[in-house]
């Protein structure tokens, strides 16, 4: 475990080929499943271990985010990762981070408008963590559609030189999108929890199937979540490349859902191909 930017800088210089997993640790088979993605673009693999509060409001669970960390080095350093960064918060924020990176427009939607702030804290520890690692590839799952999309137009706007990767999102066997956050989730909670996946597999068949009224769709999912005790932030019907409102004619489409279960959060997407 390095624990400064210089012990990262100092291991991984000369290295010619990184690939990179940042993560908030509490790790579970999704992170993994990136770990092993990241192995097959590069021999060295760096993860990072960084809660990092200027992505929480306030009122949300910066203190209480689940907290694994001996764990999770076990598991990196059984996948033969090369090196976890793990900084605490002097290391990575010695002074008050005043530079910020201003997410592009697409951030200002679905999650960022649920979420304000939130898109502009990961953009800014996710540029500084390359920064510090200089990887080749950064993976990326695709739970966090609007997060992938996010750095993507980042690195591309400011000219990294890192190709993102996305990672498939990693599911329990009732088709839960494994999270962090699912720990929250008290039992008769977990049993409604695959809800959200369900509504968004039902909206892909629907689409599939045809159906063109893409608003209407959006609405009767959410109705059908809400009827089932869930508080809905959105639902929602968007093209993959832009998260641009989906329009008839458009083919390759995500849905995605955030709802609250209780007082957890969750959120979820599924792509969906239109047939040609
Ligand atoms: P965290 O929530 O720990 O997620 C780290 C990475 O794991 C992200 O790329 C996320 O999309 C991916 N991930 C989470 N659940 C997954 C699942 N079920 N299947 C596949 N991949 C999954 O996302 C963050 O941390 C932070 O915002 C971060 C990028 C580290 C910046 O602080």
């Amino acid at each position: 475990m390095l624990p400064t930017v210089a012990a990262v800088r100092e291991r991984l210089s000369g290295e010619p080929s990184v690939a990179f997993v940042p993560t908030m640790g509490n790790l579970h088979e999704g992170h993994l499943e990136l770990v092993r993605l990241a192995a097959r673009r590069a021999p060295c693999v760096v993860a990072s271990i960084f809660v990092n509060r200027l992505q929480f409001a306030p009122h949300e669970d910066f203190d209480r985010y689940p907290r694994t960390f001996q764990e999770d080095c076990a598991r990196l350093e059984e996948l033969g990762v090369a090196a976890v960064f793990a900084p605490d918060e002097p290391e990575l924020y010695p002074s008050p981070q005043e530079v910020l990176v201003e997410p592009p427009p697409l951030g200002n939607i679905l999650e960022g408008e649920h979420r304000p702030g939130f898109f502009r804290g990961v953009a800014t520890v996710v540029l500084k963590l390359f920064n510090i690692v200089q990887p080749r590839y950064a993976v990326f799952g695709k739970k966090d559609y609007q997060q992938l999309l996010v750095v993507r137009e980042m690195v591309r706007q400011l000219n990294l030189p890192i190709e993102i990767v996305a990672g498939e999102t990693c599911r329990d066997s009732d088709g839960l999108a494994l999270s962090s956050r699912n720990k929250y989730l008290n039992s008769a909670e977990r049993r409604e929890a695959p809800r959200l996946y369900s509504t968004l597999v039902w909206l892909k068949k629907e689409l599939e199937s045809g159906n063109q009224d893409y608003r209407g769709l959006e609405k009767a999912a959410r109705s059908n979540l809400d009827k089932s005790g869930w508080s809905v932030d959105y639902v929602a019907l968007q093209q993959q490349a832009t998260l641009g409102l989906a329009q008839q004619g458009d083919r390759a489409l995500v849905a995605l859902g955030a709802a609250r279960l209780g007082a957890t959060r969750l959120i979820d997407n599924v792509e969906v191909f239109l047939g040609t």
